[in-house]
C-alpha cells in the first residue's frame, strides 16, 4: 500500500479522507499534541487495522476523536455534571475524559474496558476531518508501538509507511506530548496519564483531583492499560539523571570525558554551552538541547523529536536531565521515564 502526505488539502480532498475513513481505511490525523492514527471508531475491522499497522498490544483501549461536545451523546450512557464542565472548560483542547459506553461502542475501541475514551482535538483542521467523517475517529498516536510518538508527518511517515492510506500533513504539533487522560466520577477526576492539561489546570474547576495510583506506585497496575507498557523508548541505552544542578552537570561531564561510545547527552538551552565545551574534544558526543528549563512548554514540544533524532544519530548511550514535576514537567519526566526503561540515576 502506497503512503500518501496530504499537505493543504483541498475541499474535496478533505471529503476524500473523510470518505477513507468511513470506509474503514487508516488516515494519520494531525492533532495540536502529536499525530493520530486514524481509523472509523465504529467499525472493528477497521480498529484491527490500527493494532496491526502500530504492532499494538490488542488490550490497549482507543481514544474516539469528536468534533465537538455534543457528539459524544450516543456514544456514552451518561455525562455527569463535572464531565460536562470539564469539556466546556477545556475542550476543545488537549484532555481525553473516559465515560461509560453506550452500546453503539464496539468493544474493540475499548478493549472490553466498560469505559470509552473521548477527546476534542483543538486543531481546526483535524476538527474539519472530523466533521466531515461523521463517525467518532479512534486514534491512538501514529508511532510503532513502543517508539516515540510522532509529532510531524515526516516522523508518521517514517513509521507507518506503506502499512496507512494517508497522512495529512499540517506541520508540527504545536503541544509535543499526548494528552491528559482523565477518569470522571460525580465529584472526582482521577488522572490516568499526565499530559498537556496539568493537575493545577483541572484544580481550578474541580475540587478533588488525583493521579491513579499507579503514577504514584510504580507496583499499582495502571487503571489506562497503555501506562503499563515500556513506551516512547529510543533505540539506544537511557539513563535519567536526578540530583541538584551542580552534581548533575558534574556527573554528565564525567561521563562525557569517559565514554568511548556514541553517547547523546539530553539538557537544556542554559547548559549547552558547559556541555558542549567539556565535550570539544570528542566526536562521539552529542550534545542536545530539550528546551529553556524557564519555558517547560518547550522542552514538550521538543521531547519526542529529540529522542527521535537520537535513533537517526545512531546513538547507543542517552543520559538526560531530569525536570521539576510541577505543571506539564509531569508529563515530561512521566515520558523520560518510560522512555529510559525508569532507569535513574540519584546523583
Ligand atoms: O494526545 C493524545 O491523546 C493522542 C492524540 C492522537 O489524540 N492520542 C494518544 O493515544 O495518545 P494513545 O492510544 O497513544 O494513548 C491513549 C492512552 C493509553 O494509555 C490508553 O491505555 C488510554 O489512553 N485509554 C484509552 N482508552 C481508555 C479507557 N477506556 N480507559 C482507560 N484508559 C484508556
Ligand atoms: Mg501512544
Amino acid at each position: 500500500m502506497d503512503t500518501q502526505i496530504i499537505t493543504n488539502p483541498s475541499d474535496q480532498e478533505l471529503d476524500m479522507l473523510a470518505c477513507a475513513l468511513r470506509n474503514g481505511e487508516l488516515v494519520s490525523i494531525p492533532t495540536e499534541t502529536v499525530y493520530g492514527l486514524g481509523a472509523n471508531g465504529l467499525d472493528p475491522e477497521a480498529m484491527d487495522k490500527i493494532y496491526i499497522a502500530k504492532g499494538r498490544p490488542s488490550d490497549n483501549p482507543l481514544i474516539l476523536h469528536v468534533p465537538n461536545s455534543e457528539s459524544i451523546k450516543p456514544l456514552v450512557t451518561e455525562v455527569s455534571n463535572t464531565a460536562q464542565l470539564l469539556m466546556d472548560t477545556f475542550w476543545p483542547g488537549p484532555l481525553t475524559i473516559t465515560l461509560p459506553k453506550s452500546d453503539l461502542v464496539p468493544d474493540r475501541a475499548t478493549g472490553g474496558l466498560p469505559r470509552v475514551a473521548l477527546r476534542c482535538p483543538d486543531h481546526e483542521l483535524c476538527r474539519a476531518l472530523l466533521e466531515r467523517a461523521g463517525v467518532p475517529i479512534a486514534a491512538p498516536s501514529a508511532n510503532i508501538s513502543g517508539r516515540p510518538s510522532p509529532t510531524t508527518a515526516q516522523d508518521v511517515y517514517h513509521d507507518m509507511k506503506d502499512r496507512i492510506s494517508y497522512i495529512l500533513d499540517a506541520g508540527s504539533c504545536t503541544i509535543g506530548v499526548e494528552s491528559t487522560v482523565v477518569e470522571v466520577h460525580d465529584d472526582k477526576v482521577i488522572i490516568l496519564r499526565p499530559g498537556g492539561i496539568t493537575k493545577a489546570q483541572l484544580e481550578d474547576v474541580v475540587s478533588t483531583v488525583e493521579y491513579d495510583t499507579a503514577l504514584v506506585n510504580a507496583t499499582t497496575k495502571p487503571k489506562a492499560p497503555g501506562m503499563k507498557y515500556k513506551h516512547y523508548a529510543p533505540k539506544a541505552d537511557m539513563k535519567l539523571v536526578r540530583g541538584n544542578e551542580s552534581d548533575v552537570s558534574k556527573y554528565l561531564k564525567g561521563q562525557i570525558k569517559n565514554s568511548d561510545r556514541l553517547t547523546a547527552v539530553l539538557t537544556v538551552d542554559e547548559h549547552k554551552d558547559m556541555f558542549d565545551t567539556a565535550s570539544s574534544e570528542k566526536s562521539n558526543i552529542k550534545v542536545l538541547s530539550l528546551g529553556s528549563s524557564k519555558n517547560p512548554e518547550s522542552i514538550a514540544y521538543n521531547l519526542f523529536d529529540i529522542l527521535r533524532k537520537c535513533d537517526e544519530l545512531g546513538v547507543e548511550y542517552i543520559f538526560s536531565e531530569s525536570f521539576d514535576e510541577r505543571g506539564i514537567g509531569k508529563a515530561i519526566m512521566n515520558r523520560l521515564k518510560k522512555a529510559a526503561g525508569f532507569e535513574i540515576i540519584d546523583v
